[in-house]
């Protein structure tokens, strides 16, 4: 076993805090059973108390021991077979078991089974179930790479468990399941195309909420947010979408044929023209954007221009991030 595993376990048998790869971002994990060690979590991320958690599991077999499935229980099977471990988390009645501040005091629970081998192996070892949000401040960009998480709360945290670049980038998809259609409450890469066939059944098309008391932080009008001011422009343009002061970087979607023609339309050098893939694949920048960003935003630059992506498959998802990245800058 490897020994930042090891330490990660035994941290969190002693109600601690540590941070853990997923396949989406990092996450900042604790004793979900333990409402001690949970409220450590909401410390360290200094997080509101009204924000619920996702259960983390170690596999299907842990599902009726947190969840009560008498209602959704043909619907969920349909969407555990077909996506787990893997980026999706459900919204189901909780059992009795989970502490309230995991759920906020919520009667529903969201349960995932993250697709990391890591993170498993750490469950597998424990027996209980992790909470864990995103591992970073609340509000900033979710960390994709343990060093973001040690940049950004590496003093309150004793193990960050190194697992490389997470493979997909963005948070888990939200689906909740408790209503009589099930609703997207924050998009991801299993997409409402993908539920919908698995499910057999067309589910609402995601509608962004972009409300001051939403259900899913997720769903805040402004997260992710970096401290440099970011301005997206359209997918295509490639001219700055405003004027701009101080040193400027410019962030596409795809490698440009010309890069010294782009560094010349957004006034700035070529060394501060980035992009996000080579070729536009939709998962590159998914999986490239939260990591760009906390790099520039350590950059030392007055502005990030940024290229909204597609907004197709992963595509609504990334967009989603970047809007709501952006949303503080817009007033
Ligand atoms: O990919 C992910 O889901 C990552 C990794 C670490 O697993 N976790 C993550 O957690 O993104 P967090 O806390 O940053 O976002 C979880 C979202 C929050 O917006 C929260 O409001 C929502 O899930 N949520 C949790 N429990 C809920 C519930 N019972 N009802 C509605 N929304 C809930
Ligand atoms: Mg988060």
């Amino acid at each position: 076993m490897r020994n930042d595993v090891f330490a990660a376990v035994r941290e969190l048998e002693r109600g601690g805090v540590v941070a853990l790869p997923t396949e989406t971002v990092y996450g900042l994990a604790a004793n979900a059973l333990d409402e001690v060690a949970v409220g450590k979590i909401f410390e360290v991320k200094r997080r509101p108390l009204l924000n619920p958690l996702i259960l983390h599991i170690f596999d299907d077999s842990w599902v009726e021991r947190y969840a009560d499935t008498a209602d959704c229980a043909a619907r969920l099977w349909k969407i555990i077979n077909s996506f787990w471990p893997g980026p999706i988390t459900a919204i189901v009645k909780k059992k009795a078991i989970i502490p309230a501040i995991v759920t906020a005091g919520s009667g529903s629970v969201a349960i995932r089974c993250p697709n990391h081998e890591l993170f498993r192996e750490v469950l597998r070892i424990c027996d209980f179930p992790l909470a864990a949000p995103s591992a970073n401040p609340f509000g900033y960009v979710s960390p994709t790479t343990a060093e973001q998480v040690k940049q950004t709360l590496g003093d309150g945290i004793k193990v960050i468990v190194d697992g490389g670049p997470c493979s997909v980038g963005l948070e888990s998809t939200i689906l909740d399941m408790t209503q009589s259609v099930p609703k997207i409450l924050r998009p991801g890469a299993i997409t409402a195309d993908a539920i919908s066939s698995a499910l057999g059944e067309k589910i609402a098309d995601y509608e962004p909420i972009v409300a001051n008391n939403p259900t899913a932080s997720g769903q805040l009008k402004r997260h992710y947010c970096t401290h440099t001011k970011l301005v997206l422009f359209p997918h295509g343009n490639r001219k700055p979408a405003t004027k701009a002061s101080g040193k400027i970087a410019a962030v596409l979607n795809g490698k440009p044929v010309s890069p010294g023609e782009i560094a010349e339309n957004f006034h700035t050098a070529l060394e501060n023209i980035f992009w996000l893939s080579e070729d536009g694949d939709a998962h590159a920048i998914a999986r490239n954007l939260f990591a760009m960003l906390q790099r520039l935003d350590g950059g030392g630059y007055g502005i990030i221009f940024c290229e909204r992506p597609l907004r197709m498959g992963i595509g609504i998802a990334t967009d989603d991030r970047l809007l709501r990245a952006a949303a503080k800058f817009n007033d």
